[in-house]
């Protein structure tokens, strides 16, 4: 009895990294150490101390493996070797060693979705069909001489790509240089698993794992109906019926021996579905990236559109997941940013004139939630998008297509790079702004992706002003590792109807904190708690006369009562 009772105690007890924040390094665009002008690792390593102030304890870094870079790296050659671009072996144990010694954890980008064309796998593959490789991948004959299926890629066009020597076409869910990789095929499987069990044996400290919930598409992958907007074969592959399974094996081959973290991003994915994904007992993920909520601009369904949000939508989609998850043991990543979206603050807030002001509100808003929170580079202070107003700017092949797309179906190029300027993922891949030197200090020499606007906001400029966005973080990362009611409290929406305040509370046992935030640029006058102290407000102080509080511009405050 005593026993089981140490052992549920031992269970409860929250992991370090339910308590930490993660940040997000595209390295590509972090810091360039050789002038070269694209980022790499010596860079990071450079800028470790800098994490370490702001208080991270766990660093995710999208792909370094060898790659054509079709896709920025998430097209991977070969899954052994970091790229040149980025760096050496020596060079990538040398980040793990200096992280380590500074608390913090590394968390690799994996994606086992598909390779790049260019993998020696793939290179077999298509030699013939009777290829011991061949059926690593998704390969079908034509069906009356056409694409085996109307599944649509989600970087525009056919999800299938014909290869006249073997007559059959291949699966590509994503760019057409990277192709599906199947599953089904148990050696295959055993190939992953060797691999990973390499990354593990270097000493980090988990994954991210890409796109990972589409990796087990129904046997025959049957027409989709296009009965609803979002019908493109998505049905088909996403939560499909082995996936579980399979990432279950992953955990006990990898994941749990190694006491890894893992988040798993899970697109279209419903609450139900996330939970199996990130309840401890099922010994699947950590936690679920989940993208409702960054769909919330989205013209029916649509993405290539010019989108407006509803305030009360968008927390709608928060407090469902919020609510749903922490009920059913499942577990949030938190995130407003990454760098497949355009940055939160051009989109959902202010970016000119109360800026200060919105970054902090999209702060305080994502660290009260329950779950851990993530900060995408350049977040802490306040980058916002690039509104590239070129379509030669663009160098992302998925941002590209869909002006090629938009124009084809008659939009007019204006509107098109209207549509970008709110839309595109490029928005957030600009260079990070180091200091206010011509290319802010990322690179000496000429950036592989060049930032086109004069912006006064850099790490060094942000930080010379008290109170700054970047202090705001440092307080709001401390207070989640300490605050057992922000960690572990239930959460409760106010006013689901109210369009130009979000509120919510926390709750642990008698302990509450209430959230309000004022997404609008007029004062608005509200209720708060009885008695409550101010924790963290984004104008350094309250405007309150007995329990009404009147928010300012942009205003959110942290409450304790
Ligand atoms: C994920 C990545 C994205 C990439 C896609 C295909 O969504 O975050 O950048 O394009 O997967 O790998
Ligand atoms: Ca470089």
């Amino acid at each position: 009895m005593k026993k089981c009772l140490k052992e549920i105690e031992e269970i409860t007890e929250m992991q370090q990294w339910q308590k930490s924040t993660v940040y997000q390094i595209y390295p590509r665009s972090f810091q360039d150490s050789n002038d070269d002008g694209i980022g790499d690792i010596k860079g990071i390593i450079s800028r470790l101390d800098y994490l370490h102030d702001l208080g991270i304890e766990l660093i995710w870094i999208t792909p370094m493996y060898v790659s054509p870079g079709n896709d920025n790296g998430y097209d991977i050659a070969d899954y052994y070797q970091i790229d040149p671009i980025f760096g050496t072996m020596d060079n990538f144990e040398k980040l793990l060693k200096e992280a380590h010694k500074r608390d913090i954890k590394i968390i690799m980008d994996m994606v086992l979705n598909h390779t790049s064309n260019e993998h020696s796998w793939f290179k077999e593959a298509i030699k013939s069909k009777d290829n011991p490789y061949h059926d690593y991948y998704l390969f079908k004959d034509p069906v009356d001489g056409h694409e085996p299926n109307n599944w649509v890629s989600k970087f525009s066009g056919s999800a299938w790509e014909y290869v006249p020597s073997l007559n059959q076409y291949y699966l590509h869910l994503y760019d057409v240089t990277m192709p599906d990789l199947n599953w089904r095929n148990p050696e295959l499987r055993q190939k992953i698993f060797e691999m990973l069990t390499f990354w593990a044996n270097k000493g980090i400290d988990g994954f991210r794992l890409d796109v990972i919930n589409n990796i087990s598409k129904t046997k025959n992958m049957p027409d989709d109906t296009f009965e609803t907007p979002t019908d493109d074969g998505r049905n088909f592959y996403t939560n499909g019926p082995h996936v579980h399974e399979y990432i279950h094996e992953m955990y006990r081959k990898v994941f749990g021996p190694n006491n890894f973290v893992t988040v798993g991003e899970l697109s279209s994915t419903p609450i139900s579905e996330a939970v199996k994904y990130t309840d401890p007992k099922r010994e699947e993920l950590s936690m679920a990236f989940t993208f409702h909520h960054v769909k919330v601009d989205y013209t029916n369904g649509k993405k290539w559109t010019l989108g407006h949000y509803k305030l009360t939508d968008l927390k709608s989609i928060i407090s469902d997941w919020q609510i749903k998850m922490h009920k059913n043991n499942g577990w949030n990543a938190l995130f407003w940013n990454n760098h497949d979206q355009p940055r939160a603050i051009s989109r959902f807030l202010d970016d000119n004139k109360y800026r200060d002001e919105s970054a902090k509100l999209l702060a305080l808003v994502e660290f009260g939630l329950q779950g851990t929170p993530y900060i995408y580079q350049g977040e802490e202070i306040a980058m916002k998008n690039s509104y590239f107003t070129d379509i030669k700017q663009y160098k992302d092949h998925e941002s590209i297509n869909a002006y090629n797309d938009l124009l084809k179906k008659g939009t007019d190029k204006k509107t098109a790079i209207k549509i970008l300027q709110q839309k595109s993922r490029e928005n957030s891949r600009i260079p990070m702004q180091w200091d206010l030197s011509e290319n802010y200090g990322f690179t000496k020499g000429m950036p592989w992706i060049k930032s086109f606007q004069k912006d006064n906001y850099s790490v060094k400029s942000v930080r010379s002003h008290s109170n700054n966005i970047f202090s705001f973080y440092q307080n709001l990362i401390k207070l989640r590792k300490t605050n057992k009611t922000l960690m572990e409290g239930s959460y409760k929406l106010l006013d689901p109807e109210d369009n130009s305040v979000y509120s919510y509370i926390r709750q642990k046992d008698d302990k509450r904190i209430m959230v309000i935030a004022n997404f609008t640029e007029k004062e608005q006058k509200r209720t708060i708690l009885n008695d409550c102290k101010l924790i963290l407000g984004n104008y350094g102080n309250i405007r309150k006369t007995s329990n009404i509080v009147k928010l300012r511009p942009y205003e959110a405050l942290m409450l304790e009562q």
